[in-house]
């Protein structure tokens, strides 16, 4: 939990769920609504024609910007918040030196479980993005792939990440 201690609030309980995934969520709070339609997300969304009707865009293109994000990122912890499944950065990961800095936030422990599977060396921590449990200026560099959509414009998901942000 090393990285963790590094960069949660000391105010914040951090609990060990199973194998490399962890919660700053207390128990009764943990279910999340991407629990149920984890293994239809990657079946689905995980798809080049899901990308190109929806999105307009090639699924490819995601890895590539999280490989590009992690070959420049300056030294120090990073995050990417809201990382799902990791359905497309799975790859972009296991292959970076600087994955032992990145912390892989998501509230939902399915989806979570989902890219524990593709990359077990990774720092899983289940946290809501709307209230991090992250010092302020914890992180030198801050990924958050297709979360924009999910919050809208009056959350308080952006001024989280630039909180953390340093
Ligand atoms: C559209 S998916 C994107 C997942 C991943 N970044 C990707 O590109 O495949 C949205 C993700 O946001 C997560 N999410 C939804 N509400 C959240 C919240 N309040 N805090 C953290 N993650 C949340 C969901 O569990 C889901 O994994």
């Amino acid at each position: 939990m090393s990285l963790l201690s590094q960069v949660v609030e000391t105010a914040h309980a951090i609990e060990r769920v199973d194998g490399p995934i962890c919660s700053a969520t207390p128990p009764r709070e943990r279910a999340a609504d991407y629990d149920r339609i984890a293994a239809g997300y990657d079946m689905v969304v995980g798809t080049t024609l899901y990308n190109r009707l929806v999105w307009g865009n090639w699924a490819r293109h995601y890895s590539e910007a999280a490989q590009r994000f992690l070959a420049e990122a300056p030294a120090g912890p990073l995050l990417d918040c809201g990382c799902g499944s990791l359905v497309f950065t799975a790859n972009a990961y296991r292959q970076s030196a600087a994955l032992d800095r990145l912390v892989l936030q998501d509230r939902s422990l399915g989806m979570l479980r989902r890219g524990a599977k593709r990359a077990a060396n990774g720092t899983f921590l289940q946290a809501d993005a709307a209230a991090m449990p992250f010092k302020q200026e914890a992180f030198t560099g801050v990924m958050s792939w297709g979360m924009l959509h999910v919050f809208g414009t009056g959350s308080p998901f952006l001024g989280q990440l630039k909180r953390v942000s340093a």
